[in-house]
């Protein structure tokens, strides 16, 4: 059976994580998986059909038949494109929210599996190299400072045309990451075999290659 090379990069919030994981699967012709968006998409689809934070099989259940399309940079959700629509602040406090229930994860699992296809995956998130992808052949956990991911989370959010606020942003993110740190189910923390980065005062480019160099991609 032919094992299929998967490298997984976790991190906090705004670590930077997305778009490393995006040039790094590029660099070598690789599918992405953004598990995020997974759970992003359950939280606004959770919203619409009015189903509650704390409703554990409702959400569970949603996710399970969650009707969803990926292209290269976009999502659709019941055949209605959704990209910008789950980058909002709200949809990821959301996300971060339901994403403590180990139901909602379960039913998550199998569909995260799905995108290990040949010729390789690069897949980020929190629980990528710990819970999804134990064997992973490289797995790399992503770190900035707070106030490096604050910055870079509001020009992301303005570079979209979304409004947005630094004060508000970095009591978010760092709200969330006390939740997604501390949750019971698959919290977010590096596999005992994980590469660490801090990225704070690196560019992309410079992440990308080291991820490369780790890897060993030819001229890195
Ligand atoms: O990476 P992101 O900001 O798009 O993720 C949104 C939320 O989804 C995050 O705060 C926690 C949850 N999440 C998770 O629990 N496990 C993952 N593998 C990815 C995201």
């Amino acid at each position: 059976m032919t094992i299929v090379d998967v490298i997984t990069i976790d991190g906090p919030t705004a670590s930077g994580k997305g778009t490393v994981a995006h040039k790094v699967a590029d660099a070598l012709s690789f599918h992405l998986l953004d598990s995020g968006a997974l759970y992003r998409l359950v939280a606004l689809a959770s919203e619409r059909a009015g189903i509650g934070m704390q409703d554990v099989e409702g959400l569970a259940s949603l996710a399970t038949r969650l009707d969803v399309k990926f292209g290269p940079d976009r999502v659709w959700l019941r055949g209605e494109e959704v990209s910008l629509a789950i980058r909002a602040e709200a949809t990821g406090n959301r996300a971060s929210a339901i994403a403590v229930h180990q139901p909602v994860r379960d039913a998550l699992t199998a569909l995260q599996r799905g995108f290990r296809k040949l010729p390789g995956l690069v897949a980020d998130g929190r629980d990528m190299g710990t819970v999804i992808f134990p064997d992973a052949r490289l797995k790399v956990f992503l770190t900035a400072s707070v106030e490096a991911r604050a910055r870079r989370r509001y020009k992301q959010l303005i570079d979209k045309g979304i409004s947005a606020n630094i004060e508000d942003l970095l009591r978010d993110l760092e709200s969330r990451d006390q939740r997604d740190r501390s949750r019971a189910a698959a919290p977010l923390r590096p596999a005992e075999d994980a590469h660490l980065l801090d990225t704070s005062d690196m560019t992309v480019d410079q992440a990308v290659a080291q991820v490369l160099q780790w890897y060993g991609a030819p001229g890195s």
